[in-house]
């Protein structure tokens, strides 16, 4: 992945008189007001740990969740504050960093405290940046007011470097290329990600998964080109099986994208790249059953839904990835909430751990399937990034990683 231009956190010289304010994506699941998985607090740390050992002033900046531009508060960032600041404390070097939570993202206490920061003891996080809404609209005044903060922008939210949203796209207006860069987690999913483009081996393959083709159309797409194999799990796979003319009960499916899958299937015959559609299932009457009934193939008895992969589906792929030089894997397999219905998404963690594949997982629910499988260790590269990681792989480019370049053409 070319990065010509781009200066990542360890080549500036940050020093005391500086700020430095950090994007990153702190969009994390809560439950019962609490962090429940810290996995994108602590991939920041590095360049956290790295800013905050220069001696520069450091201010964090993230999203979390989908508020419409005003202030909810189920939707704070303060547990993650909390949640840092415990993790700087056991995970690093450092001890005694207090992390100041003003109540505001901008406005006269923000300046207060920021001018009272004691940069050895404390570092900042603002409030969620969505409560603005200037920030899902990239808004030039807001994107400018977050910039008067710092003298130095470093972008190392990757998970949002697909959204053109003020604080990792507009911002970028407000720094000339010597004080714009990006951190130490983006460089990284940027050379763990990069390899699916620049230099894969052959065989390559792809675990696509999760509810709608709709949502994976675009990778759907530009995988054909590129891959050797596509194995197709989750809810999405019954819509194929439906544009092939098969019966797939009441299994869910995607009646408006029918004839995108069709035409997905003719496109990976000319191509003659190999698709894999699951051909026996974990069924139950719905998502909530708590036993699953194994098909003898790929037909889905009336009355009930597809919501696992069955066991000679899983057999078939785990030899196709076993023999695989590069693996990439979005989206999970089976309903893997429910644990009736996780052995498939489970199984293809524990078969893309076991390959000696170039192995590469696209966020989200994937990443969580291989922490649950106790394999994320073992895998070479697993993404922060859920759309991010997504569009990367389209080969499309990322608005919040391009705007780091110099001279780039802003619209
Ligand atoms: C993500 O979780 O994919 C990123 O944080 C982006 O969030 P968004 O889809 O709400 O923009």
């Amino acid at each position: 992945m070319d990065t010509t231009g781009i200066h990542f956190i360890d080549e500036f010289n940050l020093d005391e008189e500086m700020t430095v304010l950090i994007r990153v994506d702190f969009n994390v699941p809560l439950s019962g007001g609490d962090v429940a998985d810290d996995t994108r607090i602590r991939a920041a740390l590095p360049t956290i740990e790295h800013a905050i050992e220069s001696g520069a002033k450091v201010i964090l900046c993230s999203h979390l969740g989908r508020p419409q531009g005003e202030r909810d508060s189920a939707l704070s960032l303060e547990p993650v504050a909390a949640r840092l600041a415990e993790i700087i404390d056991t995970d690093t070097l450092l001890y005694d960093i207090e992390v100041v939570f003003p109540e505001n993202i901008l406005g006269p206490d923000v300046d207060t405290l920021l001018t009272e920061l004691n940069p050895n003891r404390q570092i900042m996080l603002l409030e969620n940046l969505r409560f603005h809404p200037g920030e899902k609209a990239g808004d030039e005044e807001f994107a400018e007011e977050l910039a008067e903060l710092a003298d130095i922008y470093i972008n190392d939210a990757f998970g949002a470097a697909h959204r053109k949203h003020a604080s990792v796209y507009t911002i970028n207006k407000f720094f000339d290329r010597n004080h714009r860069g990006a951190g130490l987690l983006i460089r990284s999913e940027l050379q763990g990600l990069g390899r699916l483009l620049d230099r894969t081996e052959s065989p390559y393959v792809a675990v696509i998964g999760g509810a709608k083709v709709s949502d994976k159309l675009g990778v759907l797409k530009a995988l054909i080109d590129r891959v050797d194999t596509i194995l197709v799990g989750g809810a999405m796979a019954y819509t194929f099986l439906a544009a092939q003319g098969i019966d797939v009960g009441n299994s869910l499916v995607e009646s408006d994208y029918i004839d995108e899958a069709r035409s997905i299937l003719d496109r990976t015959r000319v191509q003659k790249t190999d698709i894999v559609l699951p051909g026996d299932h974990c069924v139950g009457a719905s998502i909530e059953a708590t036993e699953a009934h194994i098909t003898t193939d790929a037909t889905i008895p009336e009355g009930q839904m597809g919501l696992d992969i069955g066991p000679k589906t899983r057999e078939r792929f785990r030899s196709v990835i076993a023999s695989a030089a590069t693996v990439f894997w979005n989206g999970p397999l089976g309903v893997f909430e429910n644990p009736a219905f996780a052995d498939g998404t489970i199984a293809i963690a524990h078969a893309i751990a076991d390959a000696d594949a170039y192995g590469v997982i696209g966020g989200g629910d994937s990443a969580a399937a291989v922490a649950r499988a106790g394999v994320a260790d073992q895998i070479d590269h697993v993404s922060t990034g859920g759309g991010a990681s997504l569009q990367l792989v389209e080969g499309k480019p990322l608005p919040g990683i391009e705007s780091l370049r110099p001279n780039y053409p802003f619209d």
